[in-house]
């Protein structure tokens, strides 16, 4: 396919507005897409959008009169988590393809609907929005470790902690379906496997407290075991207000590797091997790009923006090319059932009192 793919976008808050911006560029600087229309249901939103981008294409306010209109046949989906089933399911109905902003649908039911009717009729038609798959340190982290880097792996932990708690009205079905679904996804996919035990620890320590926000905790760990051969550590918190950390430490029998670690005003992504004890190098250090985002940009953006956009440039590369999406539904599903596994078996501080 010579042409661009025409692609419209549902929902320009804090992550549709960066998706939207990178469309654009895609189109200036590749010509492989061609953002054909911006559908939110607030007017005032779309205007902003239009004049800081300097987009002149056609607007929306509702996902009917988007579909009325034909404006595209390939959609992104970035609106609250409460409106992807309906969002996305409608669009797919309608002959789309979808690049749905993870989680899938917030719930394990809404899962498994969803993989359903999808599975049955339309196997293709979803990339789901897990850009930790498309991040340079990421990968390369992987690639040492599935060289042998650092020897056999035992266990993965995997940091995801915001500054902050999310912006008013925000509507989350708790934070581990909200937040952790990146860590479970991305440990899932360093070990190419389930897990077959999940357990989680909830707490509420600061920023519950003072947000308007409804979630369950804002601060959260997740361990999943994948036999007695290795584990994986989650750690998700809404309370890191020196800013946003993302770290994945990879324990080897022979060293670890660590990629990212916090820093306040984050430039680059280190990923660095270490040997056994003793050895004076690193045995690989390679340094990548941050997003560099602007000053209002959300604080996401400092660490994965090069990320998100190449999941967009993969959206559209496969539409084009008909190659299958690298992450789906059935990816949302087996993190949603890893994470609905722990919170059956959520441990919180009313349990474990010490007496006497
Ligand atoms: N991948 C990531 O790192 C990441 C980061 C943040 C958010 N997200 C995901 O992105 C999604 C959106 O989150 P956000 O923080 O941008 O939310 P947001 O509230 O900032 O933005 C949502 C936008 O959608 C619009 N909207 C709401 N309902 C709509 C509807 N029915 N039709 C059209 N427009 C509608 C709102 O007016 C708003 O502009 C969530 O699913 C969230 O999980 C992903």
């Amino acid at each position: 396919m010579n042409q661009p793919l025409d692609i419209g976008i549902i929902g320009i808050g804090r992550m549709g507005w960066v998706h939207a911006a990178h469309m654009l560029e895609l189109e200036r600087e590749t010509g492989a897409c061609r953002l054909r229309a911006v559908v939110d249901r607030e007017p005032e939103r779309l205007a902003r959008f239009a004049s800081e981008q300097r987009y002149s294409g056609p607007v929306f306010d509702s996902l009917d009169a988007y579909l009325a209109a034909d404006a595209a046949k390939a959609t992104m989906v970035v609106a609250p988590t409460e409106h992807h089933q309906h969002l996305a399911m409608s669009l797919v109905r309608a002959g789309h393809r979808v690049l749905l902003e993870k989680p899938l649908t917030g719930t394990l039911e809404g899962d498994i609907a969803c993989c359903a009717e999808l599975d049955r009729d339309y196997p293709d038609a979803l990339m789901l929005a897990f850009q930790r798959r498309y991040d340079a340190a990421l990968t390369f982290g992987r690639d040492l470790m599935n060289q042998g880097a650092i020897g056999r792996v035992f266990k993965v932990y995997s940091a995801l902690e915001d500054s902050g708690p999310p912006p008013d009205g925000y509507q989350s079905g708790g934070i581990l379906p909200d937040m952790s679904v990146h860590n479970v996804d991305e440990i899932l996919w360093l070990a190419g496997r389930m897990p077959d035990r999940a357990m989680a620890v909830g707490s509420v320590l600061h920023n519950k407290h003072v947000a308007s926000c409804e979630e369950d905790f804002d601060d959260a760990m997740l361990y999943m075991w994948f036999g007695e051969e290795l584990m994986g550590q989650v750690q998700v918190t809404r309370n890191h207000v020196s800013g946003y950390r993302v770290e994945t430490v990879i324990y080897g029998d022979q060293g670890q590797i660590q990629i990212g670690h916090f820093e306040q005003k984050p430039g680059a992504i280190i990923v660095e091997a270490f040997g056994r004890r003793g050895r004076t190098e690193p045995i690989s250090r390679k340094v990548f790009p941050g997003g560099n985002g602007a000053a209002a940009a959300p604080e996401f953006v400092d660490r994965f923006g090069p990320a998100y956009k190449a999941e967009v440039a993969a959206f559209v590369d496969c539409c084009r090319t008909g190659a299958p999406f690298p992450a789906t539904h059935r990816d949302g599903l087996r993190a949603q059932q890893v994470i609905g596994a722990a919170m059956r078996a959520v441990h919180t501080r009313e349990g474990g009192a010490i007496v006497g």
